[in-house]
């Protein structure tokens, strides 16, 4: 039974591939549930968002200082077909009319992706659709040409919750990675302080994403100076992260400055706002400081195009307005236009799925019939890693300190 539905379906979806349609009449469902948010839409040909639906859970795992897996499973589990129907209704599409159904399949928390690949699944055999299984990181990375005419070569920068990426994206389906995280991200540092200074005990910040609210109260430093840290791994001329470190350092000024003021409970030390600027140039340094390397190897080895050099900073830590204007500084330095998608489309969202969904389905790559449940998984490289050229390289840079430029 199941072998014959299988091959009347796949004989149905076939046809609707090689009838591929290519302009703004494509339209396809693209569904995100990698980590704790539900998200889905419907986008078209020319990158019109025709529906959208985002249930987020951030106020959810707030109080639990990350995200919960469990609990983010359950409430993906409840809200998948609300927000799936939310985006089909809002699009004035019927499911039956779309061409493709694109669902993030890597990385991510395992069981959480596969709520969304089963139920895309279900779609696909319910409707006949075909499917295009996604990469997380490379839907970040490609939402920004649904906005501004980016061609490929360019350099991407994806920094996130999870992630701390470095990439030279030669085509949508060709990734090539220059430098990743050795330890935490930085969105999980910001989100380990922004809970470790009790952050959410202002009502200001109570809501906000860690990172979020650590931009927000960083804005009313008035001597961030008072705090000095370490710039990470400055001896290896290489474009890797590391972020561990420093939220080990700022943990033991938080401990010091506690004892100085004798805080206890839920109270609050008063430098606050200036640790927090403090914290978050240092992040901004050492993220620029790798970047500018990754530009330089770029541009040695002849990857970007010389007139039309590209850098796209993605990913829930691109919203930071500090973090993007340190990279819009090495951007001009270099001669890179430096561009980040809308701040809502920076974090994880289902637009981001069904615009990658729409680039591959115009270049007829990765549609499939089916998508195996065991290729969903946690861990997914993005790309060939030249991780080790970039090391025998040997690219000098020297650090640019941001205060100089008034950051
Ligand atoms: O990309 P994303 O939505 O989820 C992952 O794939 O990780 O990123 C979420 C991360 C969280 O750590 C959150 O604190 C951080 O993005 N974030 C920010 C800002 N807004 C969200 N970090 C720094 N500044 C912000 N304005
Ligand atoms: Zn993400």
């Amino acid at each position: 039974m199941f072998t014959h539905i299988k091959s009347v379906h796949k004989a149905h979806r076939t046809v609707s591939i090689v009838s591929a349609r290519y302009s703004s009449a494509v339209a396809i469902l693209g569904i995100e549930t990698s980590c704790d948010d539900t998200g889905c839409a419907v986008v078209n040909g020319n990158g019109r968002i025709l529906g959208e639906s985002l249930y987020s859970q951030n106020n959810v795992h707030i109080r639990y200082g990350g995200v919960n897996p469990l609990i983010a499973y359950e409430l993906h589990r409840n809200n998948i077909e609300l927000s799936v129907n939310e985006a089909i209704e809002l699009s004035n599409f019927k499911i039956s009319d779309l061409d493709a159904i694109a669902v993030t399949t890597k990385p991510g928390m395992l069981i959480n992706l596969q709520v969304g690949v089963k139920y895309a699944k279900y779609l696909a055999r319910k409707f006949h659709k075909p499917l295009i299984p996604i990469h997380h990181m490379e839907a970040h990375a490609l939402i920004a040409r649904m906005y501004q005419t980016i061609t490929c070569p360019f350099v991407v920068l994806l920094i996130s919750g999870g992630h701390c990426l470095l990439a030279l994206v030669k085509d949508i389906d060709n990734f090539f990675l220059l430098g990743e995280g050795l330890d935490n991200a930085p969105g999980e540092i910001m989100d380990k302080v922004a809970r470790r200074l009790k952050l959410k005990n202002i009502a200001e910040f109570s809501l906000m994403p860690g990172g979020k609210a650590i931009e927000t109260a960083a804005r009313k430093a008035s001597n961030p100076e008072q705090f000095k840290f370490p710039l990470p791994l400055t001896k290896y001329r290489d474009c890797n992260f590391s972020f561990s470190g420093l939220k080990d350092s700022v943990f033991r000024t938080l401990l010091r400055k506690e004892t100085d003021h004798g805080i206890v409970g839920d109270a609050i030390i008063p430098e606050v706002y200036d640790l927090c600027a403090a914290f978050q140039l240092a992040i901004a340094e050492h993220i620029v400081h790798r970047t500018e390397r990754a530009l330089i190897f770029c541009e040695e080895r002849n990857l970007v195009s010389r007139r039309d050099k590209t850098i796209i900073v993605s990913g829930g830590v691109a919203c930071n307005d500090i973090i993007f204007q340190a990279i819009q500084l090495i951007g001009k330095k270099k001669g890179y236009n430096v561009y980040r998608p809308p701040s809502r489309l920076c974090t994880d969202n289902g637009v981001m799925v069904a615009w990658n969904g729409v680039e591959k389905f115009r270049k007829k790559f990765d549609i499939s019939l089916d998508i195996d449940l065991s290729s969903v998984t946690p861990v997914a490289p993005l790309g060939k890693s030249l991780i080790n050229e970039v090391k025998a390289a040997q690219i000098p840079v020297r650090v640019t300190r941001l205060k100089k430029y008034n950051f």
